[in-house]
């Protein structure tokens, strides 16, 4: 294998200790499921130990050392994630998720939004990009629109859902489900046009494509650590300074405030405000180690790689009779989730099947209801793609859903 595109992927395997593992009966792990969560590289590990090892005091807490340190790793985190996306570390808010960031901007919003108000989002969202606003509309008496899903799994958007009275688009990036990538940059520009805020779902774009907050020029952007070689339980949302500033606090106590008295209290600019209890920084070492990985391998290498690997799946699933991939058929404004369904035979049999060959899918409706109902399936068998897969596991993908038609005799 070794240098074979633009990402020596032997080398990268390496570092992950976890793909050495043989699971079900002694198979190699042949990991498609990075879309849930990626696997973590030992340069990650190592930052999470030596941040408990040496530094573990809690950050922007007490005056000693350790409580120092936590607080360097932790704000030094913040600017690495700040600078990966073009952003000021003033605009990034740390948070447990990229569902919680969308919780933050949506609850935030609360007294901003009027009965009559517009709020739109799309029919491909992911649930976290969308229950939220539900919940929105329903507390404030706003009217919930979106932009529906065309026949080829792409988005439809249809600048006639932007008037004067939408107050906030809320897109996702990249769809979990179809890889759909939606013209987020052209989106915004129209809502901008209406006097709307934007907010991108970048929970599957920021972990597999070069992303400058600048060049979108989204309001907010959401995203996962977890998703990008970083912990679990770290979220990030990015607002424009201005827009951080215009929002009430979200959850309360801490050190969030500035003044506390009995009759009431002050809070902190962000992004301090949005942040209460002691700072996760044990995850923020890891997420910042993270950054320097993916920085280091380049985010056009990250995002060609996975265009190969996707191309060469839609290429494989095509062939197989009785496959039907969910959404466009080639990787124009499409990343790496691909999604299947197999006639005759229930997404849970063939994750079943995979999994006893050792290959790890998703299968569900992937917490994207809405938009399996409008393509027309229940549910579906998911493959997503990151930095350490291979094009010989994408075979074994293809081989593994030939094996179970022969097992269910389809
Ligand atoms: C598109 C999209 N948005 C949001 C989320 C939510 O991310 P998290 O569970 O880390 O909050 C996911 C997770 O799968 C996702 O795929």
């Amino acid at each position: 294998m070794g240098v074979t595109g633009p990402l020596d992927v032997e080398a990268i395997r390496a570092d992950f200790p976890i793909l050495s593992r043989r699971v079900r009966n002694d198979k190699a792990l042949v990991y498609l499921d990075s879309g849930a969560t990626s696997q973590k590289p030992v340069q990650v590990l190592d930052a999470v130990r030596e941040f408990y090892e040496q530094h573990n005091g809690a950050a922007h807490r007490g005056s000693h050392l350790l409580s120092e340190e936590g607080t360097e790793i932790y704000e030094g985190a913040r600017a690495k994630v700040a600078a990966f996306i073009g952003a000021a570390p003033g605009e990034i808010v740390f948070t447990k998720s990229a569902t919680e960031s969308v919780n933050l901007v949506s609850y935030a919003s609360t007294a901003s939004i009027k009965p009559g108000d517009e709020i739109l989002i799309s029919e491909i969202e992911h649930h976290a990009n969308l229950v939220p606003w539900q919940q929105l509309a329903q507390r404030t008496g706003a009217t919930l629109k979106w932009f529906t899903v065309a026949p080829d799994g792409r988005l439809d958007v249809d600048p006639s859902l932007i008037t004067e009275r939408t107050k906030i688009v809320a897109v996702t990036g990249q769809s979990n489900v179809t890889g759909v990538i939606p013209p987020v940059g052209e989106i915004t520009r129209l809502a901008h046009e209406a006097g709307a805020l934007v907010l991108a779902d970048g929970a599957q774009l920021v972990p597999h494509h070069p992303v400058d907050v600048k060049a979108l020029d989204v309001d907010f952007l959401v995203f996962s650590g977890h998703k990008m070689l970083g912990p679990l339980g770290l979220g990030v949302l990015y607002g424009k300074r201005d827009r951080l500033e215009a929002l009430p606090p979200f959850l309360a106590g801490g050190d969030m405030i500035e003044v506390v008295r009995m009759e009431g209290s002050t809070f902190q600019p962000p992004p301090a405000r949005f942040e209460t209890g002691v700072p996760p920084a044990s995850e923020a070492a890891g997420l910042a180690a993270a950054v320097d990985y993916l920085t280091r391998l380049g985010m056009d290498n990250v995002a060609a790689h996975e265009e190969s690997l996707t191309a060469h799946a839609l290429d494989a699933l095509r062939e197989i009779r009785g496959v039907r991939v969910l959404g466009p058929d080639t990787t124009k404004d499409r990343g790496g989730a691909v999604a299947f369904e197999v006639a005759g035979i229930h997404p849970h049999d063939i994750g079943q099947v995979l999994d006893e060959l050792g290959v790890a899918v998703r299968t569900g409706h992937h917490c994207a209801w809405p938009l399996h109902r409008a393509l027309g399936v229940q549910s579906s068998a998911r493959a997503t793609f990151y930095i350490y897969n291979t094009h010989d596991e994408v075979e074994a993908l293809a081989d593994g859903i030939r094996y179970a038609q022969r097992f269910f005799g389809v």
